[in-house]
Protein backbone atom coordinates (compact mmCIF):
# COMPACT_ATOMS: atom_id res chain seq x y z
CA UNK A 1 0.00 0.00 0.00
CA UNK A 2 1.36 2.80 -1.09
CA UNK A 3 2.04 5.64 1.67
CA UNK A 4 -0.24 8.13 0.49
CA UNK A 5 -3.25 5.71 0.06
CA UNK A 6 -2.46 4.69 4.05
CA UNK A 7 -2.33 8.17 5.03
CA UNK A 8 -5.74 8.52 2.74
CA UNK A 9 -7.19 5.21 5.03
CA UNK A 10 -6.04 7.02 8.07
CA UNK A 11 -7.30 10.26 7.63
CA UNK A 12 -10.73 8.77 6.51
CA UNK A 13 -10.67 6.77 9.54
CA UNK A 14 -10.39 9.67 12.14
CA UNK A 15 -12.83 12.07 10.08
CA UNK A 16 -15.70 9.57 10.78
CA UNK A 17 -14.97 9.20 14.51
CA UNK A 18 -14.29 12.83 14.14
CA UNK A 19 -17.55 13.59 12.93
CA UNK A 20 -19.58 12.19 15.52
CA UNK A 21 -17.46 14.00 18.14
CA UNK A 22 -19.25 16.35 19.92
CA UNK A 23 -20.05 16.76 23.57
CA UNK A 24 -23.67 15.65 24.23
CA UNK A 25 -25.62 17.53 27.43
CA UNK A 26 -29.09 17.32 28.90
CA UNK A 27 -30.22 13.77 29.97
CA UNK A 28 -29.69 10.62 27.94
CA UNK A 29 -32.01 9.98 25.24
CA UNK A 30 -34.47 7.16 26.47
CA UNK A 31 -36.78 5.66 24.12
CA UNK A 32 -40.16 6.90 24.91
CA UNK A 33 -43.94 5.68 24.09
CA UNK A 34 -47.04 7.55 22.66
CA UNK A 35 -50.06 6.39 21.17
CA UNK A 36 -50.63 9.44 18.96
CA UNK A 37 -47.75 9.25 16.84
CA UNK A 38 -43.92 9.99 17.00
CA UNK A 39 -41.18 11.90 16.16
CA UNK A 40 -37.27 11.27 16.52
CA UNK A 41 -34.50 13.57 15.35
CA UNK A 42 -30.89 14.40 15.90
CA UNK A 43 -32.33 18.15 17.43
CA UNK A 44 -34.55 17.77 20.68
CA UNK A 45 -35.56 21.84 19.11
CA UNK A 46 -36.48 19.85 15.83
CA UNK A 47 -38.44 17.48 17.46
CA UNK A 48 -40.58 19.23 19.32
CA UNK A 49 -41.67 21.18 16.22
CA UNK A 50 -42.46 17.99 14.66
CA UNK A 51 -43.95 16.30 17.40
CA UNK A 52 -45.86 19.85 17.71
CA UNK A 53 -47.27 19.64 14.05
CA UNK A 54 -48.67 15.94 14.52
CA UNK A 55 -50.13 17.88 18.31
CA UNK A 56 -51.96 20.31 15.74
CA UNK A 57 -53.57 17.77 13.79
CA UNK A 58 -50.69 17.36 10.92
CA UNK A 59 -49.94 13.57 9.31
CA UNK A 60 -46.18 12.49 9.87
CA UNK A 61 -45.11 14.22 6.42
CA UNK A 62 -46.02 17.37 7.99
CA UNK A 63 -44.66 16.59 10.73
CA UNK A 64 -41.58 15.52 8.57
CA UNK A 65 -41.30 18.21 6.62
CA UNK A 66 -41.42 21.03 9.46
CA UNK A 67 -38.49 18.74 10.96
CA UNK A 68 -36.55 19.33 7.96
CA UNK A 69 -37.14 23.25 7.82
CA UNK A 70 -36.34 23.38 11.76
CA UNK A 71 -33.34 21.14 11.23
CA UNK A 72 -31.74 23.47 9.05
CA UNK A 73 -32.15 26.22 12.01
CA UNK A 74 -31.22 23.97 15.23
CA UNK A 75 -28.87 21.53 13.49
CA UNK A 76 -26.87 23.72 10.77
CA UNK A 77 -23.76 21.08 10.59
CA UNK A 78 -26.43 18.73 8.16
CA UNK A 79 -30.08 19.97 8.47
CA UNK A 80 -29.96 22.32 5.76
CA UNK A 81 -31.49 24.26 2.93
CA UNK A 82 -28.42 24.33 0.49
CA UNK A 83 -28.04 20.78 0.57
CA UNK A 84 -30.18 17.43 -0.51
CA UNK A 85 -31.85 14.89 0.64
CA UNK A 86 -33.98 11.77 0.30
CA UNK A 87 -37.57 11.00 2.14
CA UNK A 88 -38.96 7.24 2.05
CA UNK A 89 -42.82 7.64 2.20
CA UNK A 90 -45.53 4.93 3.66
CA UNK A 91 -49.20 6.06 3.48
CA UNK A 92 -51.68 4.60 5.46
CA UNK A 93 -53.47 3.39 2.69
CA UNK A 94 -50.15 1.06 1.64
CA UNK A 95 -48.65 3.66 -1.02
CA UNK A 96 -45.17 3.61 -0.94
CA UNK A 97 -43.03 6.27 -2.74
CA UNK A 98 -39.78 7.97 -2.37
CA UNK A 99 -38.57 11.79 -3.25
CA UNK A 100 -35.03 12.28 -4.17
CA UNK A 101 -34.19 15.87 -3.81
CA UNK A 102 -30.04 15.24 -4.07
CA UNK A 103 -28.17 17.57 -5.06
CA UNK A 104 -26.87 17.55 -8.87
CA UNK A 105 -23.92 18.44 -10.81
CA UNK A 106 -24.09 21.98 -12.23
CA UNK A 107 -24.19 22.28 -16.07
CA UNK A 108 -20.84 23.47 -16.53
CA UNK A 109 -19.32 20.62 -14.26
CA UNK A 110 -17.54 18.10 -15.81
CA UNK A 111 -16.16 14.87 -15.81
CA UNK A 112 -12.10 15.61 -14.84
CA UNK A 113 -12.49 19.00 -12.77
CA UNK A 114 -11.77 17.73 -10.01
CA UNK A 115 -8.22 16.41 -11.66
CA UNK A 116 -4.89 18.62 -12.34
CA UNK A 117 -2.72 18.74 -15.89
CA UNK A 118 -1.30 15.08 -14.92
CA UNK A 119 -4.46 13.83 -14.28
CA UNK A 120 -4.21 13.60 -10.20
CA UNK A 121 -7.00 15.10 -7.69
CA UNK A 122 -6.47 18.16 -6.73
CA UNK A 123 -6.52 18.52 -2.61
CA UNK A 124 -9.50 20.07 -1.03
CA UNK A 125 -11.27 20.81 -4.41
CA UNK A 126 -14.06 18.41 -4.43
CA UNK A 127 -14.56 19.07 -0.73
CA UNK A 128 -13.43 22.53 0.26
CA UNK A 129 -13.71 24.96 -2.35
CA UNK A 130 -17.04 26.82 -4.72
CA UNK A 131 -16.39 23.56 -6.94
CA UNK A 132 -17.14 21.54 -4.67
CA UNK A 133 -20.97 22.60 -4.23
CA UNK A 134 -23.81 20.45 -6.07
CA UNK A 135 -27.18 22.62 -7.03
CA UNK A 136 -29.53 22.29 -3.85
CA UNK A 137 -32.27 20.27 -3.57
CA UNK A 138 -33.67 20.51 -0.65
CA UNK A 139 -36.44 23.19 -0.75
CA UNK A 140 -37.82 21.96 -3.67
CA UNK A 141 -38.29 18.07 -1.94
CA UNK A 142 -39.16 19.35 0.88
CA UNK A 143 -42.15 21.28 -0.54
CA UNK A 144 -43.22 18.77 -3.31
CA UNK A 145 -43.59 16.53 -0.47
CA UNK A 146 -46.02 19.14 1.61
CA UNK A 147 -47.99 19.86 -1.24
CA UNK A 148 -48.76 16.26 -2.52
CA UNK A 149 -48.98 14.56 0.36
CA UNK A 150 -49.42 16.87 3.71
CA UNK A 151 -51.92 17.99 5.79
CA UNK A 152 -51.15 21.26 6.39
CA UNK A 153 -50.04 24.50 4.47
CA UNK A 154 -46.69 26.14 4.05
CA UNK A 155 -47.03 28.85 6.22
CA UNK A 156 -48.35 26.84 9.64
CA UNK A 157 -45.40 24.22 8.73
CA UNK A 158 -42.31 26.58 8.10
CA UNK A 159 -43.50 29.35 10.90
CA UNK A 160 -41.64 27.42 13.68
CA UNK A 161 -38.27 26.96 11.45
CA UNK A 162 -38.77 31.24 11.08
CA UNK A 163 -39.26 31.62 14.88
CA UNK A 164 -36.52 29.35 15.55
CA UNK A 165 -34.09 31.68 13.32
CA UNK A 166 -35.54 35.22 14.29
CA UNK A 167 -35.83 34.79 17.27
CA UNK A 168 -33.11 32.58 18.08
CA UNK A 169 -32.33 29.50 20.55
CA UNK A 170 -29.95 29.13 23.47
CA UNK A 171 -27.17 27.08 22.40
CA UNK A 172 -26.67 23.96 24.44
CA UNK A 173 -23.30 22.37 24.68
CA UNK A 174 -23.26 20.62 21.93
CA UNK A 175 -23.61 23.15 19.08
CA UNK A 176 -21.56 26.08 20.87
CA UNK A 177 -18.74 23.32 20.72
CA UNK A 178 -18.88 22.45 17.31
CA UNK A 179 -19.00 25.85 16.28
CA UNK A 180 -16.10 26.73 18.76
CA UNK A 181 -13.87 23.65 16.63
CA UNK A 182 -14.48 25.08 13.48
CA UNK A 183 -13.49 28.38 13.69
CA UNK A 184 -10.04 27.95 11.64
CA UNK A 185 -12.77 26.57 8.32
CA UNK A 186 -15.20 29.35 8.81
CA UNK A 187 -12.31 31.54 9.13
CA UNK A 188 -12.35 31.62 5.10
CA UNK A 189 -16.08 32.78 4.71
CA UNK A 190 -16.56 35.92 5.85
CA UNK A 191 -20.27 34.84 5.55
CA UNK A 192 -19.62 32.07 7.86
CA UNK A 193 -17.40 34.15 10.26
CA UNK A 194 -20.45 36.23 10.60
CA UNK A 195 -23.26 33.29 11.51
CA UNK A 196 -20.94 31.33 13.32
CA UNK A 197 -19.42 33.34 15.61
CA UNK A 198 -20.68 36.17 18.37
CA UNK A 199 -19.83 39.25 16.36
CA UNK A 200 -16.23 37.41 16.17
CA UNK A 201 -15.87 35.30 19.30
CA UNK A 202 -17.01 31.93 19.64
CA UNK A 203 -20.14 31.32 21.01
CA UNK A 204 -20.45 30.09 24.38
CA UNK A 205 -23.00 27.84 26.03
CA UNK A 206 -25.90 29.62 26.71
CA UNK A 207 -25.80 32.37 24.31
CA UNK A 208 -28.78 33.08 22.13
CA UNK A 209 -27.84 32.00 18.66
CA UNK A 210 -30.23 34.38 16.32
CA UNK A 211 -30.09 33.54 12.05
CA UNK A 212 -31.47 36.82 10.81
CA UNK A 213 -30.77 36.26 6.78
CA UNK A 214 -31.51 32.71 7.19
CA UNK A 215 -34.85 33.67 8.67
CA UNK A 216 -35.09 35.83 5.75
CA UNK A 217 -34.65 32.87 3.21
CA UNK A 218 -37.48 30.85 5.10
CA UNK A 219 -40.03 33.72 4.91
CA UNK A 220 -39.19 33.98 1.02
CA UNK A 221 -39.62 30.78 0.64
CA UNK A 222 -42.46 30.60 2.85
CA UNK A 223 -43.93 33.19 0.78
CA UNK A 224 -43.60 32.26 -2.85
CA UNK A 225 -42.62 28.41 -2.75
CA UNK A 226 -39.75 27.13 -4.68
CA UNK A 227 -39.69 30.71 -6.31
CA UNK A 228 -38.54 32.18 -3.04
CA UNK A 229 -35.45 29.70 -3.10
CA UNK A 230 -34.37 28.82 -6.66
CA UNK A 231 -35.67 32.39 -8.25
CA UNK A 232 -35.27 36.21 -7.08
CA UNK A 233 -33.12 37.67 -4.42
CA UNK A 234 -32.16 34.02 -2.94
CA UNK A 235 -31.09 32.84 -6.09
CA UNK A 236 -29.44 35.75 -6.92
CA UNK A 237 -27.43 35.77 -3.29
CA UNK A 238 -26.54 31.73 -4.65
CA UNK A 239 -25.16 32.26 -7.84
CA UNK A 240 -23.51 35.89 -6.49
CA UNK A 241 -21.59 33.54 -3.98
CA UNK A 242 -20.42 31.35 -6.44
CA UNK A 243 -19.30 34.44 -8.99
CA UNK A 244 -17.05 35.41 -5.83
CA UNK A 245 -15.37 32.05 -5.75
CA UNK A 246 -15.05 30.74 -9.16
CA UNK A 247 -18.02 28.21 -8.24
CA UNK A 248 -20.55 26.61 -11.02
CA UNK A 249 -24.39 27.26 -9.98
CA UNK A 250 -25.51 29.55 -12.59
CA UNK A 251 -29.34 30.60 -12.61
CA UNK A 252 -30.18 28.23 -15.21
CA UNK A 253 -29.24 25.75 -13.11
CA UNK A 254 -31.27 26.80 -9.90
CA UNK A 255 -34.75 26.84 -12.07
CA UNK A 256 -33.51 23.90 -13.80
CA UNK A 257 -33.59 22.08 -10.45
CA UNK A 258 -36.83 19.53 -9.67
CA UNK A 259 -37.00 16.95 -7.01
CA UNK A 260 -37.95 13.03 -8.65
CA UNK A 261 -40.67 11.17 -7.25
CA UNK A 262 -38.98 7.54 -7.08
CA UNK A 263 -40.40 3.80 -6.72
CA UNK A 264 -38.93 2.85 -3.22
CA UNK A 265 -36.03 -0.16 -4.11
CA UNK A 266 -38.61 -3.04 -1.72
CA UNK A 267 -37.00 -6.60 -0.65
CA UNK A 268 -38.46 -8.85 1.58
CA UNK A 269 -36.36 -9.92 5.06
CA UNK A 270 -37.69 -13.28 6.77
CA UNK A 271 -41.81 -12.55 6.28
CA UNK A 272 -41.14 -8.65 6.50
CA UNK A 273 -41.36 -6.25 3.57
CA UNK A 274 -37.98 -3.67 3.52
CA UNK A 275 -38.55 -0.48 1.64
CA UNK A 276 -35.70 1.97 1.01
CA UNK A 277 -34.13 4.37 -1.16
CA UNK A 278 -33.15 3.87 -4.82
CA UNK A 279 -30.46 5.21 -6.99
CA UNK A 280 -29.05 7.84 -6.72
CA UNK A 281 -28.87 6.71 -3.35
CA UNK A 282 -26.52 2.98 -2.90
CA UNK A 283 -28.22 2.40 0.40
CA UNK A 284 -31.52 0.35 -0.62
CA UNK A 285 -29.58 -1.57 -3.08
CA UNK A 286 -27.17 -2.61 -0.51
CA UNK A 287 -29.49 -2.85 2.27
CA UNK A 288 -31.93 -5.52 0.40
CA UNK A 289 -28.45 -7.50 -1.81
CA UNK A 290 -27.00 -7.87 2.43
CA UNK A 291 -30.12 -9.40 3.45
CA UNK A 292 -31.09 -11.30 0.85
CA UNK A 293 -27.56 -12.91 1.02
CA UNK A 294 -28.23 -13.25 5.32
CA UNK A 295 -31.47 -14.74 5.21
CA UNK A 296 -30.81 -18.29 4.24
CA UNK A 297 -28.39 -18.15 7.58
CA UNK A 298 -29.92 -18.36 11.13
CA UNK A 299 -28.65 -15.64 12.36
CA UNK A 300 -30.84 -15.75 15.33
CA UNK A 301 -29.23 -18.86 16.66
CA UNK A 302 -25.93 -17.81 16.11
CA UNK A 303 -26.52 -15.11 18.33
CA UNK A 304 -26.13 -11.42 18.79
CA UNK A 305 -22.32 -10.54 18.82
CA UNK A 306 -21.10 -14.01 17.89
CA UNK A 307 -17.86 -14.43 15.55
CA UNK A 308 -19.84 -16.42 13.09
CA UNK A 309 -22.80 -14.11 12.68
CA UNK A 310 -20.38 -10.89 12.41
CA UNK A 311 -18.05 -13.26 9.63
CA UNK A 312 -21.54 -13.64 7.95
CA UNK A 313 -22.41 -10.07 8.01
CA UNK A 314 -18.88 -8.68 7.37
CA UNK A 315 -18.47 -10.96 4.10
CA UNK A 316 -22.34 -10.12 3.03
CA UNK A 317 -20.80 -5.92 3.33
CA UNK A 318 -17.89 -6.62 1.55
CA UNK A 319 -19.96 -8.50 -1.87
CA UNK A 320 -22.32 -5.48 -1.60
CA UNK A 321 -19.75 -3.05 -1.56
CA UNK A 322 -17.87 -3.95 -4.12
CA UNK A 323 -20.71 -4.01 -6.58
CA UNK A 324 -21.45 -0.52 -5.47
CA UNK A 325 -17.95 0.71 -6.61
CA UNK A 326 -18.63 -0.81 -10.30
CA UNK A 327 -22.37 -0.55 -10.82
CA UNK A 328 -23.84 2.26 -9.03
CA UNK A 329 -24.64 5.72 -9.79
CA UNK A 330 -27.44 7.78 -10.90
CA UNK A 331 -29.95 5.39 -12.80
CA UNK A 332 -30.77 8.69 -14.64
CA UNK A 333 -27.98 8.56 -16.44
CA UNK A 334 -25.99 5.21 -16.23
CA UNK A 335 -28.09 1.43 -16.32
CA UNK A 336 -27.67 0.79 -12.88
CA UNK A 337 -29.27 -3.26 -12.94
CA UNK A 338 -31.37 -2.83 -9.92
CA UNK A 339 -33.64 -5.84 -10.51
CA UNK A 340 -30.84 -8.38 -10.23
CA UNK A 341 -28.73 -6.81 -7.52
CA UNK A 342 -31.51 -6.86 -5.27
CA UNK A 343 -32.56 -10.32 -6.53
CA UNK A 344 -32.77 -13.12 -4.07
CA UNK A 345 -30.87 -15.33 -7.34
CA UNK A 346 -28.09 -12.67 -7.84
CA UNK A 347 -27.67 -12.89 -3.96
CA UNK A 348 -27.34 -17.07 -3.90
CA UNK A 349 -25.01 -16.58 -6.77
CA UNK A 350 -22.68 -13.59 -5.28
CA UNK A 351 -22.50 -15.83 -1.95
CA UNK A 352 -21.88 -18.62 -3.21
CA UNK A 353 -18.30 -18.63 -2.68
CA UNK A 354 -18.69 -17.90 1.16
CA UNK A 355 -16.47 -20.32 3.51
CA UNK A 356 -17.95 -20.63 6.69
CA UNK A 357 -14.63 -20.66 8.34
CA UNK A 358 -12.79 -17.92 6.01
CA UNK A 359 -12.49 -14.66 5.81
CA UNK A 360 -12.15 -13.53 1.91
CA UNK A 361 -9.76 -11.10 0.94
CA UNK A 362 -11.03 -7.86 -0.61
CA UNK A 363 -8.79 -7.57 -3.63
CA UNK A 364 -9.70 -10.99 -4.80
CA UNK A 365 -13.85 -10.14 -4.60
CA UNK A 366 -14.26 -8.29 -8.01
CA UNK A 367 -17.73 -7.09 -8.92
CA UNK A 368 -20.27 -9.37 -9.42
CA UNK A 369 -20.69 -10.23 -13.02
CA UNK A 370 -23.99 -8.61 -14.56
CA UNK A 371 -25.27 -8.68 -17.94
CA UNK A 372 -25.60 -5.11 -19.19
CA UNK A 373 -28.80 -3.86 -18.53
CA UNK A 374 -30.22 -0.36 -19.12
CA UNK A 375 -18.71 14.14 8.02
CA UNK A 376 -22.37 14.98 8.14
CA UNK A 377 -25.77 14.02 7.64
CA UNK A 378 -28.89 13.77 9.51
CA UNK A 379 -31.48 11.21 9.93
CA UNK A 380 -35.40 11.67 11.44
CA UNK A 381 -38.29 9.20 11.74
CA UNK A 382 -41.74 9.85 12.17
CA UNK A 383 -45.45 7.82 12.19
CA UNK A 384 -48.62 9.04 12.85
CA UNK A 385 -51.89 7.78 14.41
CA UNK A 386 -53.31 7.55 10.81
CA UNK A 387 -50.83 5.09 9.65
CA UNK A 388 -48.53 6.89 7.79
CA UNK A 389 -44.68 6.82 8.17
CA UNK A 390 -41.97 9.42 7.06
CA UNK A 391 -37.58 8.10 6.86
CA UNK A 392 -35.97 11.16 5.74
CA UNK A 393 -32.35 11.35 5.40
CA UNK A 394 -30.37 14.74 5.05
CA UNK A 395 -27.16 15.96 4.55
CA UNK A 396 -24.71 18.55 3.23
CA UNK A 397 -22.11 15.64 3.00
CA UNK A 398 -19.37 16.85 5.61
CA UNK A 399 -20.02 18.40 8.62
CA UNK A 400 -21.39 22.44 7.37
CA UNK A 401 -21.21 21.25 3.99
CA UNK A 402 -18.13 23.12 2.47
CA UNK A 403 -18.46 25.55 5.50
CA UNK A 404 -19.46 28.42 3.17
CA UNK A 405 -22.57 30.56 4.32
CA UNK A 406 -23.86 32.13 1.06
CA UNK A 407 -23.76 36.07 2.14
CA UNK A 408 -26.83 37.80 2.84
CA UNK A 409 -29.06 34.37 2.63
CA UNK A 410 -27.85 33.07 5.82
CA UNK A 411 -27.60 29.08 4.70
CA UNK A 412 -24.62 26.50 3.81
CA UNK A 413 -23.78 24.96 1.00
CA UNK A 414 -23.25 21.39 0.81
CA UNK A 415 -19.50 19.50 -0.55
CA UNK A 416 -21.83 17.21 -2.20
CA UNK A 417 -20.06 16.82 -5.59
CA UNK A 418 -16.87 14.34 -3.31
CA UNK A 419 -19.56 11.96 -3.62
CA UNK A 420 -18.59 11.66 -7.27
CA UNK A 421 -16.22 9.27 -8.74
CA UNK A 422 -13.68 12.17 -9.15
CA UNK A 423 -11.25 9.83 -10.45
CA UNK A 424 -12.00 6.07 -11.58
CA UNK A 425 -10.87 4.20 -8.60
CA UNK A 426 -9.98 6.99 -5.70
CA UNK A 427 -11.13 7.11 -2.65
CA UNK A 428 -13.53 10.02 -1.56
CA UNK A 429 -13.90 11.74 1.45
CA UNK A 430 -15.02 7.86 2.50
CA UNK A 431 -12.82 5.75 1.33
CA UNK A 432 -15.57 4.94 -0.95
CA UNK A 433 -14.31 4.31 -4.77
CA UNK A 434 -16.34 4.70 -7.76
CA UNK A 435 -15.92 3.90 -11.72
CA UNK A 436 -17.91 5.17 -14.33
CA UNK A 437 -21.27 4.47 -13.10
CA UNK A 438 -20.72 7.90 -10.77
CA UNK A 439 -18.25 9.78 -12.98
CA UNK A 440 -19.40 13.65 -13.28
CA UNK A 441 -21.84 14.72 -15.90
CA UNK A 442 -23.68 17.86 -16.20
CA UNK A 443 -26.60 17.85 -14.53
CA UNK A 444 -26.16 14.21 -13.31
CA UNK A 445 -27.25 12.87 -9.18
CA UNK A 446 -23.84 11.69 -6.91
CA UNK A 447 -23.96 8.52 -5.70
CA UNK A 448 -25.50 8.54 -2.19
CA UNK A 449 -25.43 5.94 0.68
CA UNK A 450 -28.14 7.64 2.24
CA UNK A 451 -30.66 4.69 3.52
CA UNK A 452 -34.31 6.08 5.17
CA UNK A 453 -35.71 2.58 5.40
CA UNK A 454 -39.14 1.52 6.62
CA UNK A 455 -39.81 -1.78 7.63
CA UNK A 456 -43.13 -2.80 6.91
CA UNK A 457 -44.95 -6.58 8.87
CA UNK A 458 -48.34 -7.48 7.33
CA UNK A 459 -48.32 -4.02 5.05
CA UNK A 460 -48.26 -1.91 8.19
CA UNK A 461 -44.85 0.03 9.16
CA UNK A 462 -43.16 -1.43 12.17
CA UNK A 463 -40.39 0.25 11.94
CA UNK A 464 -38.55 3.57 10.55
CA UNK A 465 -34.61 4.08 10.65
CA UNK A 466 -32.17 5.12 9.24
CA UNK A 467 -28.74 7.12 9.61
CA UNK A 468 -25.90 9.60 8.98
CA UNK A 469 -22.24 8.28 9.02
CA UNK A 470 -21.31 8.37 5.26
CA UNK A 471 -20.48 4.72 3.82
CA UNK A 472 -21.38 3.16 7.38
CA UNK A 473 -24.90 4.63 6.78
CA UNK A 474 -26.09 1.19 5.09
CA UNK A 475 -24.42 -0.91 7.43
CA UNK A 476 -25.61 0.96 10.49
CA UNK A 477 -28.77 0.57 9.00
CA UNK A 478 -28.52 -2.76 8.38
CA UNK A 479 -27.64 -3.72 11.84
CA UNK A 480 -30.72 -1.54 13.38
CA UNK A 481 -33.15 -3.83 11.09
CA UNK A 482 -31.49 -7.09 12.04
CA UNK A 483 -31.21 -6.61 15.51
CA UNK A 484 -35.03 -6.27 15.33
CA UNK A 485 -35.87 -9.16 12.97
CA UNK A 486 -33.10 -11.46 13.56
CA UNK A 487 -32.82 -10.95 17.77
CA UNK A 488 -36.12 -9.41 18.58
CA UNK A 489 -34.24 -6.71 20.39
CA UNK A 490 -36.50 -3.73 21.89
CA UNK A 491 -35.85 -0.65 20.10
CA UNK A 492 -33.47 0.53 22.64
CA UNK A 493 -31.22 -2.17 22.32
CA UNK A 494 -31.70 -2.21 18.66
CA UNK A 495 -29.94 1.69 18.48
CA UNK A 496 -27.85 1.20 20.90
CA UNK A 497 -26.23 -1.65 20.62
CA UNK A 498 -22.74 -1.94 19.43
CA UNK A 499 -21.80 -1.44 15.82
CA UNK A 500 -19.28 -3.05 13.05
CA UNK A 501 -18.71 -1.83 9.47
CA UNK A 502 -16.92 -3.19 6.78
CA UNK A 503 -16.82 -1.60 3.42
CA UNK A 504 -14.83 -3.92 0.92
CA UNK A 505 -11.94 -1.51 0.42
CA UNK A 506 -10.16 -0.80 2.19
CA UNK A 507 -10.18 -4.46 3.51
CA UNK A 508 -10.54 -3.45 7.53
CA UNK A 509 -13.12 -3.72 10.23
CA UNK A 510 -14.27 -0.78 11.96
CA UNK A 511 -16.07 -1.51 15.00
CA UNK A 512 -17.40 0.06 18.18
CA UNK A 513 -15.14 -0.67 21.44
CA UNK A 514 -17.31 -3.29 22.60
CA UNK A 515 -18.40 -4.65 19.61
CA UNK A 516 -16.67 -7.02 19.87
CA UNK A 517 -15.75 -9.44 23.21
CA UNK A 518 -11.86 -10.28 23.07
CA UNK A 519 -12.62 -13.93 22.13
CA UNK A 520 -15.33 -12.79 19.09
CA UNK A 521 -12.06 -10.71 18.54
CA UNK A 522 -9.64 -13.62 18.81
CA UNK A 523 -12.21 -16.13 16.26
CA UNK A 524 -12.56 -13.38 13.97
CA UNK A 525 -8.75 -12.85 13.43
CA UNK A 526 -8.50 -16.49 13.02
CA UNK A 527 -10.81 -16.48 10.55
CA UNK A 528 -8.46 -14.11 8.83
CA UNK A 529 -10.31 -11.13 9.27
CA UNK A 530 -7.33 -8.28 9.28
CA UNK A 531 -7.13 -4.97 10.31
CA UNK A 532 -10.16 -4.97 13.27
CA UNK A 533 -9.87 -1.20 14.20
CA UNK A 534 -11.90 0.06 17.17
CA UNK A 535 -13.59 3.21 17.29
CA UNK A 536 -14.39 4.85 20.62
CA UNK A 537 -18.04 4.30 21.25
CA UNK A 538 -18.76 7.19 24.11
CA UNK A 539 -21.61 9.55 24.46
CA UNK A 540 -21.03 11.54 21.13
CA UNK A 541 -19.04 9.06 19.15
CA UNK A 542 -19.07 5.80 17.35
CA UNK A 543 -20.85 4.74 14.23
CA UNK A 544 -23.87 5.92 12.94
CA UNK A 545 -26.58 8.11 14.82
CA UNK A 546 -30.29 6.06 14.08
CA UNK A 547 -33.00 8.06 15.45
CA UNK A 548 -35.48 5.43 15.08
CA UNK A 549 -39.54 4.62 15.82
CA UNK A 550 -41.02 1.39 16.08
CA UNK A 551 -44.75 0.33 16.42
CA UNK A 552 -45.73 -1.54 19.46
CA UNK A 553 -48.22 -2.86 21.06
CA UNK A 554 -48.15 -0.25 23.48
CA UNK A 555 -48.24 2.91 20.62
CA UNK A 556 -45.14 4.55 18.77
CA UNK A 557 -41.78 3.94 20.36
CA UNK A 558 -38.86 6.77 19.64
CA UNK A 559 -35.59 6.46 20.54
CA UNK A 560 -32.48 8.91 19.45
CA UNK A 561 -29.68 7.48 19.04
CA UNK A 562 -27.32 7.31 22.15
CA UNK A 563 -24.10 7.89 20.34
CA UNK A 564 -25.47 12.00 20.20
CA UNK A 565 -27.69 14.62 21.24
CA UNK A 566 -30.88 14.05 19.83
CA UNK A 567 -34.25 13.51 21.13
CA UNK A 568 -37.80 11.39 20.64
CA UNK A 569 -40.82 13.13 21.28
CA UNK A 570 -44.53 12.19 20.80
CA UNK A 571 -47.45 14.62 20.22
CA UNK A 572 -48.26 14.16 23.64
CA UNK A 573 -45.67 15.19 25.41
CA UNK A 574 -45.89 18.56 22.75
CA UNK A 575 -49.26 19.26 23.98
CA UNK A 576 -47.81 18.80 27.53
CA UNK A 577 -44.69 21.22 26.78
CA UNK A 578 -46.79 23.50 24.38
CA UNK A 579 -49.31 24.69 27.70
O1 LIG B 1 -24.82 10.95 0.56
C1 LIG B 1 -23.91 10.41 1.15
O2 LIG B 1 -23.75 9.20 1.18
C2 LIG B 1 -22.93 11.26 1.95
N1 LIG B 1 -22.87 12.57 1.39
C3 LIG B 1 -23.35 11.26 3.37
C4 LIG B 1 -22.42 12.05 4.25
C5 LIG B 1 -22.54 11.70 5.66
O3 LIG B 1 -23.27 10.83 6.06
C6 LIG B 1 -21.68 12.44 6.58
N2 LIG B 1 -21.99 12.17 7.92
N3 LIG B 1 -22.03 11.75 8.87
Amino acid sequence: MSTSFANRLNGSILLISSMFFGLAHGVAPKALIDDGGMVASRSALATEVGAQILADGGNAIDAAVATGFALAVTYPSAGNLGGGGFMVIHLADGTVIANDHRERAPGAASKDMFLDEEGQLVKGLSTASHLAVGVPGTVAGLLDVLARYGRLDRKRVMQPAIDLAAKGFVLDRDLAAQFARRQDVFAKHPASVAVFTNEGAPYRMGELFVQTDLANTLRRIQKHGKAGFYEGETADLLVAEMQRGGGLISHQDLLGYQSSWREPIRGTYRGHEIVSMPPPSSGGILLVQMLNMLEPYDIASMGYGSAQSIHLMIEAERRAYADRAEHLGDADFYPVPIKELISKEYATKRFANFDAKRASISADIGAGEIPAESLETTHASVMDKDGNAVAYTTTLNLSYGAKMVVAGAGFLLNNEMDDFSAKENSPNAFGLIGRKANAIEPGKRMLSSMTPTIVRKDGKPLLVTGSPGGSTIITTTLQVVMNVIDHGMSLSDAVSSPRFHHQWQPDRVMHETYAFSPDTQALLESMGHKQLIAIPAFYGGGIGDANSVMHIDQGFQGMADPRNAGAAMGPGRAQRSAQ
